[in-house]
């Protein structure tokens, strides 16, 4: 397969498509990002790289750093995370607080704010300083140190998320935090103030294409039953209360964030990563998911 042949397709149809989506302004940083940045980088599980525009530049990761922490909290709790976290598709908005009335403060799943909220507080309360634990976890994916927090990203989020503030203590009204919601918030504000580029994404997910082992660096993250388990929420749940959309239109797990960038994993093959920061209606990637559906389908690759 050439892939450089079809990510040079790819972006010459994607280039003409007039509608861009919207930069998201709820987080007012991340409204200052210009709306023609695009980039592509697929990493195949033996660690070939192809890349198409902007493809080293960092952008704000956001929900995606979810994945990160959800990996580290797999390997801290095993099965017992499900008991404070479900495993079901939302159906609502990533912010929403509706269903965690009913359902006493257990979120439907760890990538909507709620979920990622608890798992935050798992990782606050195994290490000594949360927020240096992911970094370093990250950094040893992809092998790279040049992995931080963007400050002022993490600033602006604090400044305006009062949804996630009535999220975070809401949750600890039901008792489904251990630490303060002020220090859940601060950590889950920076993990999603992170910033990577689309190669450094395919380096560091390369491990959920390959059976849990990071080929690069030879290490093993997390167990290959964890790894189908990790695979199989970013399939359901990882695009939100479009994820059936996601899986119909592109048919590979995958995990979106409203910098506008998106991971999608190919089991046993290859990692696929695209940036374009203007967001469809649902906070996903418009023309990244464009990309990534007509990548799909020029090779008919997907797991289906
Ligand atoms: O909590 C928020 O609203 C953002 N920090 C992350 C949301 C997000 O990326 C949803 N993704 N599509």
């Amino acid at each position: 397969m050439d892939y450089q042949k079809i990510l040079n397709e790819v972006y010459e149809e994607v280039k003409g498509i007039k509608e861009k989506g919207k930069v998201a302004d709820y987080i007012p940083e991340l409204s200052l990002v210009a709306n023609d940045n695009f980039a592509m980088a697929l990493r195949t599980v033996d660690n070939r790289l192809y890349t198409i525009g902007e493809s080293k530049k960092q952008f704000s990761t956001q929900s995606i750093s979810k994945l990160f922490t959800l990996t580290m909290a797999i390997n801290i709790e095993g099965k017992t995370l499900w008991k404070r976290v479900g495993k079901e598709p939302a159906g609502t908005s990533f912010n929403s607080l509706i269903q965690l009335e009913s359902e006493n403060g257990v979120p439907r799943n760890p990538f909507i704010n709620s979920g990622a909220l608890v798992v935050s507080d798992i990782i606050l309360s195994e290490y000594e300083n949360g927020k240096e634990s992911i970094l370093k976890f990250i950094r040893e994916l992809c092998n790279c140190e040049n992995i931080n927090f963007d400050e002022k990203v993490a600033k602006s989020e604090a400044e305006t998320g009062y949804r996630n503030v009535a999220l975070a203590n809401f949750i600890k009204d039901f008792n489904n935090l251990d630490n303060e919601p002020k220090d859940v918030l601060d950590f889950y504000f920076h993990q999603c103030s992170i910033a990577m580029s689309c190669e450094e994404l395919t380096a560091a997910t390369l491990f959920l294409a390959n059976q849990g082992y990071n080929p690069i660096t030879a290490k093993r993250i997390t167990s290959e039953s964890r790894t189908k388990r990790l695979n199989s929420i970013l399939l359901t749940c990882g695009t939100y209360d479009a994820a059936g959309d996601f899986a119909f239109r592109v048919g590979l797990p995958s995990k979106s964030g409203v910098g506008g960038g998106i991971v999608a994993i190919m089991p046993h093959q290859f990692v696929i990563s695209v940036w374009s920061p203007g967001l469809d209606y649902h906070g996903n990637s418009l023309l990244g998911l464009k990309a990534l559906e007509l990548f799909t389908e020029k090779t008919d690759i997907s797991i289906f």
